[in-house]
């Protein structure tokens, strides 16, 4: 083999070495960068939300809620806690009113919610969540009693 053709042949090994790490690497790394993505939708017309239970890595997650439904109003409220907390949203959600989407001032109980939603509207809210379970639920008047919440496990 000529000095010439043993350099070609090593300069082939590094790049193919090189694709392959590279590969490799891409292989790897956290997809997309981090944040979870989660899609929460209404059970259609129902008082629900599908699904009601959803599972994240600790860290960033996306969520989007979309009102499935026609007519009703709803929002999805991440709460502190499980459902001892969200009856108390629930009660202070109440309070607050539709001028105020039913969120209240006082967020002390609330990790993150998204807008009071029309029917058909979606809202996307960004929350940073560490490992455990927490309830969520909609705090238009009457919907959490209907069973209109659900469980997020971080884990
Ligand atoms: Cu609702």
């Amino acid at each position: 083999m000529n000095l010439k053709v043993r350099f070609w042949l090593a300069g082939i090994a590094v790049v193919s070495a090189l694709v392959l790490a590279a590969c490799g690497g891409g292989a790897a790394a956290p997809a997309g960068g981090g944040a979870t993505s989660l899609n929460v939708s209404t059970a259609g017309e129902q008082l629900q939300f599908a699904p009601a239970n959803l599972t994240a890595a600790p860290g960033d997650v996306k969520l989007t809620f979309k009102n499935g439904s026609s007519a009703q109003k709803h929002n999805w409220v991440l709460v502190k806690g499980g459902d001892d907390v969200a009856a108390k949203v629930d009660e202070e959600g109440v309070g607050a009113g539709d001028a105020k989407g039913y969120i209240p001032d006082d967020k002390a109980n609330i990790l993150a919610n998204t807008k009071l939603l029309n029917g058909g509207e979606s809202d996307s809210i960004t929350v940073k969540v560490e490992p455990g379970t927490y309830s969520f639920l909609c705090t238009f008047p009457g919907h959490y009693a209907a069973g209109m919440k659900g469980t997020l496990t971080v884990k």
